[in-house]
């Protein structure tokens, strides 16, 4: 199964930058003759998709979008349809990043029924789950975990269509803190294991990404982790030279780590 990596730009970068930055990545890409053993996406703001979308797609990297609405239409001042998405040529929404979870308090619930729209749209949505450090501490991180996948069972039809969960622990989000190789690995086994006994779908149809605090340094381990199938990254995602090496570790990487 290809890697996939998603760079989550967030509110971070001017329209210049994004633009230059995202010329940039394209640039090398095009140059990558093994392009479809890993996948490659860019989640900019939702202003410049369009604008980043003209860069990018026809160098082979897909376009993403940081969160779309629970509405598909109507009076709904400052939201962005799942369906406009699809029309500037959005392949996945990131959904439920814990800082929209924090911010916006959106809950498990209105991820899910957001995910459920960006399907009927022909989006693939990017389910972000993870603790904070005082539900780890206090022992209830499998809990939470489960709370936030059990809603996804609202998505059944949606089976046979891919599903891509992001492990991205809250206290290793922006933090340089990154958990062990074992507990990735306990939580990503505890994922797939909750979503297949609940949830029917296909192994090949279910990705996992890890999220939090993914660098240049750590990104060959993290790859390598069983069950690991893409990272998301924010901060490293930024600055050329960073995301240029992250990529180019995905190659170094098996194809049988899954
Ligand atoms: P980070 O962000 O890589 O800067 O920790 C990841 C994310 O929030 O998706």
């Amino acid at each position: 199964m290809s890697k996939l990596l998603v760079a989550n730009w967030k509110m971070k970068l001017s329209k210049k930058d994004s633009i230059a930055l995202a010329k940039k990545i394209s640039s090398f890409w095009e140059n990558i003759e093994l392009q479809n053993t890993v996948l490659v996406s860019i989640a900019p703001s939702m202003p410049i998709l369009s604008e980043v979308g003209n860069i990018i797609l026809q160098k082979g990297i897909k376009l993403a979008a940081q969160d779309c609405s629970v509405k598909n239409n109507g009076a709904y001042t400052g939201e962005t349809s799942a369906e406009i998405l699809r029309e500037c040529n959005c392949e996945y929404v990131i959904l439920g990043h814990s800082e929209r979870r924090k911010y916006q308090n959106e809950t498990s619930e209105l991820i899910a029924e957001k995910a459920s729209l960006a399907y009927e749209c022909n989006l693939t949505p990017i389910i972000c789950v993870g603790e904070t450090v005082q539900q780890r501490e206090r022992g209830i991180m499998l809990n939470v975990l489960k709370e936030q996948l059990m809603v996804l069972l609202s998505l059944q039809k949606y089976v046979s269509r891919e599903l891509i969960v992001a492990y991205e622990p809250v206290w290793a989000i922006g933090s340089g803190k990154v958990p062990t190789e074992k507990q990735i690995q306990e939580v990503v086994s505890y994922i797939r294991d909750v979503i297949q006994s609940e949830f029917s779908i296909a192994n090949e149809n279910l990705k996992i990404l890890y999220g939090g605090s993914v660098n240049t340094k750590n990104c060959r381990d993290l790859l390598q982790i069983q069950g690991v199938g893409g990272l998301l990254i924010g901060g490293a995602s930024l600055v050329y030279n960073s995301f240029v090496d992250i990529l180019k570790s995905a190659f170094e990487i098996p194809e049988t780590v899954v």
